[in-house]
């Protein structure tokens, strides 16, 4: 990768927060752990998430390194439903997930996760990527290739297939999206100094500041790789 720009003067990485969606059981979890710990069997006597985690990594993107904290809720009902409004609070991306076997969790997408999604964030801001995990039980599939580029087609968004037992196209997900969530951030800040350089993103914090909104992207205080972030790092 090019390493053309670290994003703050500084040298620090600047951090955005990602969310996981999806129904219960389709893996988000494991991909979250197979992203943060590739060399670790999947543990398949997984217990099902039952509030909110995080974790953070360090990502590559065309534009240079950035900090993801990626937060995975429980995809159970009784839990998300009042969990949400604070999960998608400051988030810059999403990233929906369905099991490639279970054609009821790639519906519950459309009738269940992009109305959450629409309720409680701002839905056209947030960078999306349609994940459709267990690629690697290929003769169990339940949803076509075809039915996700549709869905992607319809909601605006990319689409890749992974496998958390593998490895297969998990790293390559995460940095599909963060590289969106740190194109967007650098084309805004470009756009507030009137078409200024790609580096500095303190700078978008500020500018967003002075609009009242909420900032995008924030300093890390350390500079550390990955993990035991502190929600607070994101304001979250
Ligand atoms: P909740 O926390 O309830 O929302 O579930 P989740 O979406 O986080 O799913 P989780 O990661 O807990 O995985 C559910 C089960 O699927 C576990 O037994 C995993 O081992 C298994 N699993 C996850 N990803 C894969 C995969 O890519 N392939 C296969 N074969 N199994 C997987």
């Amino acid at each position: 990768m090019s390493g053309r720009a670290t994003s703050t003067p500084g040298g620090k990485p600047p951090l955005y927060k990602i969310v996981m969606l999806g129904d219960s059981g389709v893996g988000k979890t494991s991909l979250v752990a197979r992203l943060t710990n590739p060399d670790r069997p999947l543990n398949h006597d997984i217990s099902a998430t039952m509030g909110i985690e995080f974790d953070t990594q360090m990502l590559d993107t065309p534009q240079g390194k950035v900090k993801a904290q990626i937060w995975d809720t429980a995809g159970q009902e009784r839990f998300a439903r009042v969990l949400l409004p604070t999960y998608f609070r400051k988030a810059k991306g999403v990233i929906l997930v369905y099991d490639i076997t279970n054609a009821k969790s790639f519906e519950s997408l459309s009738e269940r996760w992009m109305a959450q999604l629409n309720d409680h964030s701002n839905a056209d801001d947030l960078a999306k990527l349609l994940v459709g995990n267990k690629s690697d039980l290929e003769g169990s599939r339940e949803v076509t290739q075809e039915k996700a580029s549709a869905f992607c087609q319809e909601y605006g968004m990319e689409f890749l297939e992974t496998s958390a037992k593998s490895g297969d196209n998990v790293l390559q997900a995460f940095e599909k999206l963060i590289g969106i969530v740190h194109d967007r951030a650098l084309n805004a800040q470009s756009k507030s100094k009137g078409g200024g350089s790609q580096t500095g993103l303190k700078g978008v914090a500020g500018a967003n500041k002075e609009d009242g909104a909420e900032p995008d992207i924030v300093k890390l205080e350390d500079g550390g790789a990955s993990g035991g972030a502190d929600a607070s790092a994101c304001g979250c």
